[in-house]
């Protein structure tokens, strides 16, 4: 439950977020709204997306400044017709969050090169599209800013995760490239690495694995998980103008999980 905000750090800004319709990404929605932003979400699940619209205006009234856009972020042609729709409702996104993403693992032998190119285009390519259509309204306002959720997979993996190790560590060479390339039009760049966050498909498994989630606690400084919205709130602070000197750089929100030497 969120109050919507009309003074918030992120009041008045319109605020595109990709995978919005559940876990970090619907978080990060729910963050975004209670600081004031108006906030298109975009993702692939037309259900889902719908049903969290009407949860959020059962719940602060119909007047929520959201507008949900059914769009597969792998296809340019849905990516452009959803940006569209949001600055038709909102004026142009000065803030973007490249969220939707999903899990891989794979045998480097028996992986096809089609689930490579169906994986890739999905938890790297995407965010480029997204950045492509949304970086000339950015650009013409001369302000903005762009948050990758990336993972602490950029950094330390597990075994046969290579596709998602690669793709995360691609995002973090994307947002150092970009945050230099589009400073010059006061557009900053960052991205997330989250640990262990309790989106509904993590507690599934941890309730059917529950030696799985005491052995993951044991190694947490805190000896506690995220919730969606302790990444939402790095994200709004990175999309606020109290990060003003803030690109080009990958925020660990992990609990300390890779602050262990492993040894
Ligand atoms: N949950 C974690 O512990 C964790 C940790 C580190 C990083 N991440 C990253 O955070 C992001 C969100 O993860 P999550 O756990 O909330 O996942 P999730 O599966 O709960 O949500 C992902 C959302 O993305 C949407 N989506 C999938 N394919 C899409 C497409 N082609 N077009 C548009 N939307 C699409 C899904 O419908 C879903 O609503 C991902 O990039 C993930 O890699 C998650």
């Amino acid at each position: 439950m969120v109050t919507v905000s009309t003074t918030g750090s992120l009041a008045g800004r319109h605020v595109l977020v990709t995978g919005g319709a559940k876990g970090i990404g619907e978080g990060i929605v729910r963050g975004a709204l209670l600081r004031g932003a108006q906030v298109t979400c975009c993702d692939i699940d037309g259900p889902g997306g719908r049903a969290l619209s009407e949860q959020l205006r059962a719940e602060h009234g119909a007047q929520v400044p959201l507008l949900f856009a059914q769009t597969d972020v792998t296809d340019f042609a849905q990516v452009t017709a959803a940006v569209a729709a949001g600055v038709a409702a909102f004026g142009p996104v000065l803030g973007l969050v490249n969220n939707a993403g999903r899990n891989s693992y794979a045998d480097p032998v028996a992986m096809t090169e089609q689930e490579w190119d169906d994986f890739f285009d999905l938890d790297l390519k995407s965010t480029w599209l997204m950045c492509k259509a949304v970086l000339p309204l950015m650009r013409a306002a001369g302000t903005g800013s762009i948050v990758q959720i990336a993972s602490v997979h950029a950094r330390m993996t597990y075994p046969n995760y290579f596709p998602y190790a690669a793709a995360k560590s691609g995002l973090v060479g994307l947002t150092r490239n970009l945050a230099l390339d589009e400073g010059r039009h006061g557009i900053r760049v960052n991205a997330v690495s989250p640990g262990y966050t309790l989106t509904p498909m993590l507690r599934d498994y941890f309730r059917r694995e529950p030696a799985a989630e005491q052995q993951a606690l044991a190694v947490h400084p805190l000896g506690v998980f995220a919730e969606p919205r302790d990444i939402a709130n790095v994200v709004c602070f990175l999309l606020s103008d109290e990060a003003r000197f803030v690109t080009g750089a990958d925020w660990l929100v992990d609990g300390g999980l890779t602050a262990r030497f492993a040894g």
